[in-house]
């Protein structure tokens, strides 16, 4: 007779746990639309050019766990499975990733846990992207639960470079011929080309832009 009550505490605990993996990703959600929003309100600029957050699915839980030798429970999966919920930020420029993980970081009721910066040091399979690991506290009727939420953020280069290596590894399933991780380790070094030409590009656009608006300025009082 025990089965099926364990099994009906398994189920509420699991629609918990997931209730506040889904409320976590409302809040970050909420508080980069803010930041984002006064942004563009006192720079007249919007730093990101999209969000996309997701729910890890069951099955890529399950198999997590497994990869690293724990048990299929809840108390695991919360432990240690660090992206049940993720959001990724997509930026313009590299200059922005370290504006916006500045912001996130100066957010009071946010506690920035870890932060991995693969721009900085890169993986080796040539993957950039600034990782930040946060929780932000969960309010419910009884009690405030830290929830976890895995911030990527990247530019829409890294994440094109990510998006590609990603379905490549999974054709492979790890095992991708060395020529093709070479290569996708030089793609991975002309993205970071491009990244650095954009940014240089932008500054030479918003500088020009300075100095006409100046020379107009000029010519109106003469
Ligand atoms: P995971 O077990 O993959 O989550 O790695 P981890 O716990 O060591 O964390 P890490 O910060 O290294 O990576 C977390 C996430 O970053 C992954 O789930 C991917 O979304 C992304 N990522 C990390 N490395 C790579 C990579 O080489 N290629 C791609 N496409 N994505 C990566
Ligand atoms: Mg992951």
């Amino acid at each position: 007779m025990d089965t099926p009550i364990t099994f009906n505490e398994d189920v509420d605990s699991w629609k918990t746990v997931m209730f506040l993996y889904n409320s976590a990703l409302k809040e970050v959600g909420t508080k980069l639309e803010i930041l984002r929003d006064e942004f563009q309100y006192i720079h007249k600029y919007n730093p990101i050019e999209y969000i996309k957050s997701r729910i890890k699915e069951p099955e890529s839980i399950v198999k997590k766990l497994k990869r690293n030798g724990y048990e299929s429970t809840i108390d695991n999966m919360v432990t240690y499975v660090k992206d049940i919920a993720g959001i990724r930020i997509v930026c313009s420029f590299t200059s922005d990733i370290y504006r916006l993980a500045e912001m996130i970081g100066k957010q009071n009721d946010l506690t920035v846990v870890s932060v991995k910066d693969y721009i900085k040091n890169p993986k080796d399979s040539g993957y950039k992207s600034y990782h930040m690991l946060v929780t932000v506290p969960i309010f419910l009727s009884d009690r405030v639960v830290d929830t976890k939420v895995e911030i990527q953020i990247r530019t829409i280069a890294m994440d094109f470079w990510a998006s590609l290596e990603h379905k490549i590894y999974y054709k492979f399933e790890g095992n991708a011929p060395e020529y093709i991780s070479r290569d996708l380790r030089e793609c991975a070094g002309i993205v970071s080309m491009l990244d650095a030409k954009m940014l240089s590009l932008n500054e030479a656009i918003l500088q020009a832009k300075e100095e006409q608006e100046e020379e107009q300025e000029l010519n109106k009082d003469t």
